[in-house]
């Protein structure tokens, strides 16, 4: 999970820098020539008539695990996902969705069409293009925002789950700023991902066991309860609910202005 995270980290990345140098000179270029979609080096812009049909099969098929706009929960953000950035047309998303990764915890979907699994990549790489979008401003002016501003929003917004002297101590030291700024901005796919998800499961006779799932398909849900006990179940006998860890950031990303992303990374990158 670490690496294949990495791995999509390090090509958003090396697509960053390569627009970072445009030949008329670095900052020359905001908002000129290159489209969002050349600048992160992805294929042709989605279909939003393709999009909305695939909207329409992700809600109810793949936003349980993947979040709403596909922007991570119990299983990883597909925006960021490497499959998804080098995908075109379906060509990788089609056949990863239809066999999917039962031994990871993504159930196959053996009854797509082609077609409809073609929507489903073009709602992800509408996806990919909406952040993106907002990306492209963020990167060219990643350190220009007020870092006594910054330190005022995460008091106010980011303190309930993080410290400055705890998890989040030194940070400005770990990561360049953009990176950093990609980190708050879309944590979902770090440490302690999908393989140690929280789960409660409700028996038919309203007793809940809660702990850490195991495996999850199509058929079976299996789960080691806090006092390390094994359980398994199928899965439509039982009621599951997963805890999601990154819904306080998830609700962020709709909250941010501009401003408060620059004066967060302005603030950030002071803690060396
Ligand atoms: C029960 C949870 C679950 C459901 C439902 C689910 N997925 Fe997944 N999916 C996962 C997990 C877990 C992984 C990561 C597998 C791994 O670690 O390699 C994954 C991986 C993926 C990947 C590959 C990402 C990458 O970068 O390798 C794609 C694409 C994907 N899912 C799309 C979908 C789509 C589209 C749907 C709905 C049709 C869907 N998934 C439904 C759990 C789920
Ligand atoms: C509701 C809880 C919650 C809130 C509120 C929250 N976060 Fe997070 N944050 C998390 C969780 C959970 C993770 C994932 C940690 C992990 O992967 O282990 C995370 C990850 C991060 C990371 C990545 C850390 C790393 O080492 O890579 C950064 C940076 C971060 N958050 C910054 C912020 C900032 C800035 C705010 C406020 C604007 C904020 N968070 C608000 C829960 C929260």
């Amino acid at each position: 999970m670490w690496t294949r995270y990495l791995a999509a980290l390090l090509l958003v990345c090396a697509a960053f820098a390569q627009e970072d140098m445009p030949p008329a000179g670095r900052g020359a270029g905001r908002g000129g020539r290159g489209s969002t979609r050349d600048f992160l080096g992805l294929g042709p812009p989605p279909d939003a008539a393709a999009a909305a049909r695939g909207e329409k099969l992700f809600a109810p098929n793949c936003a349980f695990c993947h979040g709403e706009k596909a922007r991570g929960a119990s299983a990883p953000n597909l925006v960021r996902s490497a499959l998804v950035l080098h995908d075109e047309r379906g060509e990788l998303v089609g056949p990863a969705v239809a066999k999917g990764f039962p031994d990871k915890g993504m159930p196959a979907f053996p009854n797509f069409t082609p077609a409809e699994l073609a929507d489903i990549a073009q709602y992800l790489h509408l996806q990919v293009e909406l952040v993106a979008n907002r990306g492209t401003y963020k990167r060219l002016n990643v350190v220009t925002g007020s870092a006594p501003a910054g330190e005022a929003y995460f008091n106010a917004n980011c303190k309930s789950c993080h410290s400055t002297t705890g998890d989040l101590a030194h940070i400005g030291a770990r990561y360049e700023p953009d990176q950093l700024q990609n980190r708050f901005i879309w944590p979902a796919g770090g440490r302690g991902g999908g393989a140690r998800q929280k789960v409660t499961v409700t028996l038919p006779d309203g007793q809940s066991i809660a702990g850490t799932i195991r495996k999850i398909d199509d058929f079976d849900i299996s789960m080691t309860d806090s006092a390390g006990v094994y359980h398994s179940w199928p899965r439509d006998s039982v009621r599951i609910e997963l805890e999601d860890r990154l819904a306080g950031h998830r609700r962020l990303l709709d909250k941010y202005s501009d401003a408060d992303m620059h004066n967060l990374t302005a603030y950030l990158v002071t803690l060396k």
